[in-house]
């Protein structure tokens, strides 16, 4: 590798800087918001696992038997980078065992070796949520609708929600019995790939996107036509919560979502703004049985996570803008470097008063303070020149409409108050 190459970040991952970092800060900001007034904390885990913990997601999913980053430590540990949260959340609730229900989320960057392409990345953060101990079909509807309002914040308004159920521990043999059959009776001509994930997991070809393979897809038995009676109580209880809240759900009997883990509830928010291979913004489901692979209790659990990657390009491709607040007020330093003592304190003044102020450094001229003030964005500037200094006073400036007045330094913040206060400022 040329040492261009080398230093340049790796193939499928990228750095997030100012100002389109404005808009993560933003995002990051208003699903903390969200998460809170729904009733969930803060979980931190490490971001890496024994190598054990994601290999329950399912051992013949494709993010742990192709994709996952893998090392030995000095200490010989097999470790993996986290391919996704669920596990790690799980793995931490058997090992502390909080007392149910237990709600969290977390914000966390996830690592998968795939094929790098717009909105497939080997590295993406999930901003995501977990409920353990509860069964109420109210907490699949919570957790739905939380993800459901806080895309609407956002103005993310071409999404679709798509809800399957995937049955319980009960029928789920019968059916991927029924389903196994279905393929080898149809499918007998579409090759050795079809018949090898036939053979591992005939669930996993159901959403499959291969042209040939659509035919007898279309035609295979279908989840909901095989639940329990138990099962499909609890997906029409969803249903009915989900049409209480005037949150619109599309039943897409095929969706089945790439972990081996989930039961009954599954769903997918997809957007048409995304490339078909990546449309899906976020997605999550029940996963009932997953602590007991851990070895704790049984306990039911449901969660989600959405990639704030994806989120973005959707915003991007509607053309939808978050408003990312940005420096308000720039401080101009008029006196040319000799009243560093009196800018500096107006500055930390105004900082402390709850405003973001900016300003120049290296004793730069009125003039290029100016131009620094016009590209930081800031409504208005506050100048210090010798005459304002002798009144204790400071002239400020608006930028959009080049009105300046003088204010006293006595009144300055409770004057940049009343001015953000005003309806256009
Ligand atoms: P997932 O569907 O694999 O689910 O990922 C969730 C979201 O992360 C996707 O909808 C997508 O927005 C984003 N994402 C996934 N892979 C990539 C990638 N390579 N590049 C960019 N974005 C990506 C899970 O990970 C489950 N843990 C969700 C869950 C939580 N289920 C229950 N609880």
């Amino acid at each position: 590798m040329s040492r261009d190459d080398v230093f340049r970040a790796p193939k499928g991952v990228h750095d997030v800087l100012p100002p389109d970092s404005g808009r993560w800060v933003e995002i990051v900001a208003r699903f903390a918001d969200r998460a809170r007034r729904y009733g969930y904390g803060l979980a931190v885990t490490p971001m890496f696992e024994h190598v054990e913990v994601f290999q329950r997601v399912g051992e013949h999913t494709d993010v742990v038997a192709k994709e996952m980053y893998e090392l030995t430590d000095k200490g010989g540990r097999r470790l993996a980078l986290r391919p996704e949260g669920t596990a790690s959340v799980v793995r931490a609730y058997v090992q502390h065992r909080p007392t149910p229900p237990w709600k969290v989320f977390y914000i966390a960057p996830n690592f998968r070796y795939e094929r790098a392409q717009k909105g497939r990345y080997r590295q993406h953060w999930q901003l995501g949520v977990e409920a353990l101990g509860v069964s109420d079909p109210a907490i699949d509807v919570e957790v739905i609708a939380l993800l459901a309002g806080f895309y609407g914040d956002l103005g993310l308004s071409d999404v679709r929600l798509l809800l399957n159920s995937m049955g319980d521990a009960e029928t789920r043999p019968q059916f991927v019995a029924a389903l196994r059959s279905h393929f080898l009776a149809r499918g007998g001509s579409l090759g050795d790939e079809f018949s090898a994930r036939v053979e591992a997991n005939p669930l996993r070809v159901l959403d499959s996107k291969v042209e040939d393979w659509q035919e007898v897809i279309l035609t295979a038995p279908q989840l909901t036509d095989h639940l329990s009676d138990a099962a499909a109580s609890h997906f029409e209880q969803v249903q009915d919560g989900l049409r209480a809240l005037a949150i619109d759900v599309e039943l897409a009997p095929r969706l089945v979502r790439g972990f081996d883990y989930y039961t009954s509830t599954t769903f997918e928010f997809q957007s048409a703004a995304l490339d078909a291979a990546q449309n899906a913004v976020g997605g999550g489901g029940r996963y009932d049985g997953l602590a007991e692979e851990f070895g704790g209790p049984p306990t039911p659990g449901i969660g989600f996570g959405t990639g704030i990657e994806r989120i973005v390009l959707a915003l991007d491709a509607l053309g939808t803008a978050v408003p990312t607040p940005g420096i308000e007020v720039f401080v101009v330093d008029g006196l040319e470097g000799r009243g560093e003592t009196t800018i500096t304190r107006l500055v930390e003044a105004l900082r402390v008063s709850g405003f973001s102020v900016d300003r120049a450094y290296g004793g730069r001229s009125v003039k290029a303070q100016w131009k620094a003030a016009d590209r930081s964005g800031a409504a208005v500037t506050v100048m210090v020149g010798r005459d304002e200094l002798a009144r204790d006073a400071v002239a400020v400036k608006d930028l959009a409409t080049g009105e300046q007045v003088e204010v006293s330094r006595e009144m300055l913040v409770q004057w940049l108050i009343a001015r953000k206060d005003q309806p256009n400022a």
